[in-house]
């Protein structure tokens, strides 16, 4: 028997180190993400999930390698994100709305949808956990796009906890809010123009200060609570306060 393991963006920063640590706890770990991911063991899928429409032959063809009658879990983790353009919303294109939106709130909106539909018979353990952010509570001038779709991501999360919570073999689902993490994500953050962000100097000191997490800390983290199975279905989890 088996536990599988998706994970969106296992290419680097927090999703490789959670690529690692489920292939060394000897899950069957998948990838999809533009770039492969470097872990060895790791099935990579490469596709820019800022197209959902893709979404499903992915998932298909991971489900083409799976045999579902030896699987004992099976887990989704949407963590594939992007802070989008950086700046007050006047700044915003329609094509890096459009993009954002697509890649951090759509795309685990459909994912979810199929993982559901495509698993529905199966009565082993299924979650969906998806990787949020403290910006979805907390409004951070310069980042509307990225705080809004975190925002939907936690409603998501809690929406489909409801719908799932009284079916027989219903999937579970949680969102983790990973706190300060040393990605290239946080470079960006601290790279941005004060005129475009206004609280960069926050996160340049962060950095200074060595208050990082590091991705293996916040993988091992995450792992821990998904074996632990401590957290009730539509549970938001914010890691600094574990
Ligand atoms: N770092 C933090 O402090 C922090 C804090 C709160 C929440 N988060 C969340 O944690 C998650 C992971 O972020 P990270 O910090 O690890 O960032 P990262 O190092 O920039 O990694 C982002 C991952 O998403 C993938 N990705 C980005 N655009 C994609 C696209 N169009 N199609 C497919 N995959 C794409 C990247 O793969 P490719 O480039 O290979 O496509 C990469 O694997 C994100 O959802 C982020 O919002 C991070």
């Amino acid at each position: 028997m088996k536990n599988i393991i998706v994970i969106t963006g296992g290419s680097k920063g927090i999703g490789k180190a959670l690529a690692k640590k489920y292939a060394d706890n000897d899950y069957l770990v998948f990838s999809i993400a533009r770039n492969t991911c470097p872990i060895n063991d790791v099935h990579s899928i490469q596709g820019d999930l800022s197209n959902p429409e893709n979404i499903e032959a992915y998932f298909t063809s991971i489900l083409q390698i799976v045999n579902l009658k030896k699987v004992s879990s099976f887990t989704l983790i949407l963590n594939a994100g992007s802070l989008g353009t950086i700046g007050n919303i006047e700044k915003n294109p329609l094509n890096s709305i459009q993009k954002t939106v697509q890649l951090n709130l759509t795309g685990p909106l459909l994912f979810s949808s199929i993982f559901i539909e495509k698993l529905k018979e199966a009565t082993f353990e299924k979650k969906i956990i998806s990787i949020s952010s403290g910006a979805a509570i907390k409004p951070y001038a310069g980042w509307s796009v990225y705080c809004s779709t975190k925002a939907g991501v936690d409603m998501m999360t809690r929406t489909i906890a409801e719908e799932q919570k009284t079916l027989v073999n219903g999937v579970k689902v949680n969102a983790i809010y990973p706190g300060v993490v040393e990605t290239n994500m946080q470079e960006t953050i601290r790279n941005s123009p004060e005129k475009d962000f206004k609280n960069v100097q926050r996160f340049i000191d962060l950095k200074e200060k060595e208050e990082l997490y590091t991705p293996d800390f916040v993988a091992d983290k995450i792992y821990n609570l998904d074996c632990e199975n401590v957290l009730e279905t539509g549970a938001i989890v914010d890691l600094r306060n574990l």
